[in-house]
């Protein structure tokens, strides 16, 4: 009998359809389907399933996390410009027991004064912030190792 791979859920926020043509100087070349296929390649190795999640829209990143509790064993989530603001994306995180970590492609701290501020690095595991698409393939080892029993 197969058993089920465990399933984190990759939530990308506002403007990252864009990635590609968005500021890549800031945010690199890839674009959002070049860095799943990444992501899911590396899911592979790390023996985990994943389901994606892109939208523009506050309620539906908070819908997705409502109902990631129970159905998926962690989430990574770059919640882009809502990081600094969204209080609604924050409690919806403390909400679930589900581990989370935070996902930056841009070093947040290097940047503008109000992109210092994260309302959901609180209430997540960790945050990985600055190494572009690898940011995401850190979170997605680093949440493998915590529903591992790792960390
Ligand atoms: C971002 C950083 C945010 O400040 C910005 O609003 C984004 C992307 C990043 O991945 O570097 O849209 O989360």
């Amino acid at each position: 009998m197969e058993i089920e791979k465990p399933c984190i859920l990759v939530i990308h926020g506002p403007n990252l359809n864009l990635l590609g043509k968005r500021e890549p100087n800031v945010y690199g070349k890839l674009t959002l389907n070049e860095i799943n296929d990444k992501l899911i390649a590396k899911a592979e190795k790390l023996g985990i399933r994943l389901e994606f999640l892109q939208s523009n829209y506050e309620g539906a990143i908070v819908d997705g996390i409502q109902q990631a509790d129970g159905r998926f064993a962690g989430i990574v989530i770059n919640a882009a410009a809502f990081t600094h603001y969204s209080i609604a994306i924050r409690d919806a995180l403390a909400a679930v027991s589900v581990p989370a970590i935070e996902v930056h492609l841009s070093n947040i701290y290097k940047r503008e004064q109000f992109r210092h501020h994260s309302v959901i690095s609180a209430v997540v595991h960790g945050q990985i912030s600055g190494f572009g698409a690898d940011s995401y393939l850190l979170a997605l080892e680093a949440i493998a190792g915590i529903i591992g029993g790792e960390s």
